[in-house]
Parts: structure tokens; sequence; C-alpha cells
């Protein structure tokens, strides 16, 4: 009896782990996985909380691409850059009443929503459908390099030609 009580101290020694040793390294264990979240959340916490959203600010372009009397939609910036006799000008190409794309239909000399059917004119002024309001002027000015600038973010009342 004696022996086999021997033997089992024994074995718990040669398998190198005790009762304390155990709690210690789950102890450490612990600690180490709590270290590792606050680090995380620190790490979120100190970086700046920014949204990297795509400036309003857009390069059109050279005057020169656009032909007189043009009407040109670029998709991707969502506008309208129109060129006329008193000069260049650009619109929201966002339709006022449910936010559809219009399109420039030169065989009418209109600018069109595919969705509900209203209708505007080249500078933006409602002539029919269920559009609340006109296509908005955006604020356009030449950089110092001569290329056409507009600011989305930016209406301005009609009538303020870029001239080149
Ligand atoms: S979204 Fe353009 S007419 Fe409805």
């Amino acid at each position: 009896m004696a022996e086999e009580k021997k033997d089992r101290i024994q074995t718990a020694a040669n398998s190198g782990l005790d009762r304390r040793e155990f709690f210690v390294r789950m102890g450490l264990g612990s600690l180490g996985i709590a270290a590792a979240g606050t680090a995380a959340f620190g790490y979120q916490f100190l970086s700046p909380n920014v949204l990297y959203e795509p400036s309003p600010v857009v390069n059109m372009g050279r005057p020169e691409s656009y032909q007189l009397d043009s009407v040109t939609l670029d998709v991707d910036a969502r506008i309208f850059v129109v060129h006329g006799n008193e000069g260049f000008f650009a619109l929201n190409a966002v339709c006022t009443h449910l936010g559809c794309l219009t399109a420039w239909k030169p065989e009418i000399d209109t600018i069109a929503c595919p969705c509900h059917g209203s209708k505007f004119t080249r500078e933006g002024v409602k002539k029919e459908g269920p559009a609340p309001k006109p296509l908005p002027w955006l604020r356009m000015w030449l950089s110092e390099d001569g290329e056409l600038m507009v600011d989305r973010s930016n209406e301005i009342p009609p009538s303020q030609f870029v001239r080149v």
C-alpha cells in the first residue's frame, strides 16, 4: 500500500506539472489574453476615427476638351459640364426627384431622367415630370494649371459661368 502511494507521488513529480505550477500557468495565460485584448482596444481607441470618403472636389480636365455648345456627363463624378457661349458651368446630374442619374439627350436638347420622366433644360431648369427642384449648379473654377475643377458639395446660384 505504501509502495503504491509512493509510486503515485513519484508519477506526479515526473509529469513536471504540480498543482501550484498549473495554476501559475493558468494565471499567466489569463493575464496574457487580457493584455492582448487591452492592446487591441487601445490601438483602436488611439487610431484616428476618420471616414475615408472621396473628396467632393473633382478635376474635370482641360477646357479645350469640351466642344462649344456641348453637354458632357461624367458618370463617375455625376456631373454635367456644360460649355456654352457664356462659358462653362457644372450641373449636378442626380435627379432631384428620387436620385436617379440623368442623361443628356441631344436630339431633344434635354437632360432626361430615366426613372420617372423628369426633364430639364441644359441649364438645369425643370421642364416636366415629378422632380421638385431644378438640377443644382455646382461651384466650378479654373485651377492654376488651367483645368476645370468642380466642388460637388458646393451648390451655387445659376448663371455663374467660368470664362476661359
Ligand atoms: S428619380 Fe428622376 S424623375 Fe424620379
